[in-house]
């Protein structure tokens, strides 16, 4: 199968939009793994003086995470289809909180950074080149700045792979079919397929310059299927790395 990829995968969460907060809510787990993982930053003090970047904030699910995780946090919320944003908009965020309609890749040059952290959550397996947008993030990230990858990785144990493929097919596709959004829902099963796997992922975040990178697997029936990635930027020096 074709990925769907830039464009048409924009198109795709437009359409997909109005049932995607209905679908994930199907999930058990969805929302307290990306609490999880938004916490594993560790962002200090509640956040307070931070700029925190949400890559492929989607309706704000993430976004809330984050929130929740970091309260005192300004937080940047970028995404690529502009419907997933507007449902973002629809909910009530307090002032600190923005949403801006911008892909990953043109994170490098839109002059909202710099960032203290970065979340991407559900981002890496859709992008065109992750190497790209990694390193976009490093060149928006401070000095030693936290990275938060949450994301459908397989183990690489065919258990899990197995495991995905029968959801995918019991769950996730006909639910998908029935909103009228197959082809993403498809895209979603083939696209964690065709991605790194953990060990992989792992390997191309350090590959991209980010060092104590960690993979941390979710608990629950995703165990081996999504996990969280966590990395810095690495320090021009001592002093950087200080803050
Ligand atoms: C599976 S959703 C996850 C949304 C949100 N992070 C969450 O956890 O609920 C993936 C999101 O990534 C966005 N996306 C995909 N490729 C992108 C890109 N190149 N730049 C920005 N956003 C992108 C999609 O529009 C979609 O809203």
């Amino acid at each position: 199968m074709t990925l769907l990829r830039d464009h048409d995968l924009a198109r795709a969460f437009d359409h997909a939009s109005h049932t995607y907060d209905r679908l994930t809510a199907l999930n058990p787990g969805y929302r307290t793994d990306l609490l999880r993982s938004a916490r594993r930053l560790r962002l200090p003090g509640e956040g307070a003086g931070l700029h925190v970047l949400d890559l492929g904030c989607g309706t704000g699910t993430s976004t809330r995470a984050l929130l929740r995780a970091a309260p005192r946090a300004r937080i940047t919320a970028v995404d690529a289809s502009s419907g997933m944003l507007r449902r973002a908009l629809d909910k009530p965020w307090p002032a600190g909180v923005r949403f801006l309609h911008l892909t990953a890749e043109a994170v490098a040059t839109a002059g909202e950074g710099p960032f203290d952290a970065v979340f991407a959550a559900y981002l890496f397996r859709n992008v065109t080149d992750p190497d790209r947008v990694l390193a976009a993030v490093r060149t928006q990230l401070r000095p030693g700045g936290r990275l938060a990858v949450h994301e459908y990785c397989l183990s690489g144990s065919p258990v899990h792979r197995a495991l995905w493929t029968a959801v995918c097919q019991g769950v996730v596709i006909p639910a998908g079919t029935l909103s009228g959004d197959r082809g993403l829902y498809r895209h979603l099963w083939h696209s964690v397929l065709d991605f790194d796997t953990a060990p992989a992922f792992t390997d191309r975040l350090t590959r991209a310059g980010f060092t104590g990178v960690r993979a941390v697997p979710v608990a629950g029936w995703q165990t081996g299927i999504v996990h969280t990635f966590l990395a810095r930027n690495a320090c021009a020096d001592a002093a950087g790395c200080a803050r």
